[in-house]
């Protein structure tokens, strides 16, 4: 890690300054979390697997045009980044039914849905990162309505790019979560990371429910292998000539 300030300690980065005022440096741990950090452990070599993924899927995005916070790696597993206010919104695109979708209206795990679903999260750990209807998020002042749509047309736009890149490597991609936030322009950036902790990832081919998993479900339900999984995530990823 570097010799700056660190600024802020997530559950699976740290983000320090820089020389740069409007640069931050991220430190990708192996610490992993989930059910709202009751369940912790560590995913060895998660760290660089995950920056190494997450700054790939970054420059392939900025590629089609969509601003990310991405500069680049000085290291394995550290990122320089734009420096944001984050939007306090896990923006999630859902396109195969799975997780708290099935939970909560019961759709069967798997069911492919008609059309891109995108969701609303509240970012607040002490409420337990709820749900929110579009009529909440402007009460709450979370975002404007410009801002909504253009939360929910990059999210989409994001989706295709990454379900293109992902089939190419022999992956579908069922869901994911992302962040955006706010640069010193007032332009609305992709921030945070992409990987394996927030994505819902199958290998194409794979009929078994459980074998087919290489995201963090595996460390959710307790399904092993997790390392491998993440490993071949980063080694599919890394071989796509796009
Ligand atoms: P969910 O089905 O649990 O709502 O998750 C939807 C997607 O968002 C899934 O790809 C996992 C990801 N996710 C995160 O990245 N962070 C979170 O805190 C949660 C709950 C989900
Ligand atoms: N990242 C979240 C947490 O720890 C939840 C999850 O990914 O399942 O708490």
């Amino acid at each position: 890690m570097n010799r700056h300030q660190q600024i802020y300690e997530g559950k699976a980065k740290v983000l320090s300054a820089t020389d740069d005022p409007d640069v931050l440096l991220a430190y990708f741990k192996d610490d992993a979390t989930a059910f709202n950090a009751q369940k912790r452990g560590t995913i060895a070599g998660k760290g660089e697997i995950n920056c190494q993924i997450a700054a790939h899927l970054f420059k392939s995005i900025e590629s089609h045009g969509i601003a990310t916070h991405y500069i680049d790696c000085p290291a394995v597993n550290e990122m320089r980044v734009k420096s944001v206010q984050i939007i306090p919104l896990e923006v999630v695109v859902r396109n195969i039914a799975a997780g708290s979708l099935c939970q909560q209206t019961g759709i069967p795990l798997g069911t492919i849905l008609p059309a891109p679903l995108v969701e609303f999260f509240y970012k607040d750990d002490a409420l337990g990162d709820p749900l929110l209807t579009r009529d909440r998020l402007l009460l709450m002042e979370l975002a404007t309505v410009d801002q909504i749509d253009t939360l929910r047309s990059k999210a989409i736009e994001i989706n295709l790019i990454l379900q293109n890149f992902f089939k190419l490597c022999g992956i579908t991609l069922v869901d994911f979560k992302i962040e955006f936030g706010v640069d010193k322009h007032q332009q609305i950036l992709l921030a945070d990371e992409i990987s394996p902790d927030s994505c819902r990832l199958w290998l194409i081919g794979e009929p078994d429910p459980n074998l087919r998993v290489l995201d963090k479900d595996r460390f959710r339900r307790d399904l092993g292998n997790i390392e491998d999984a993440y490993q071949q995530v980063l080694s599919r990823v890394l071989g796509v000539k796009e």
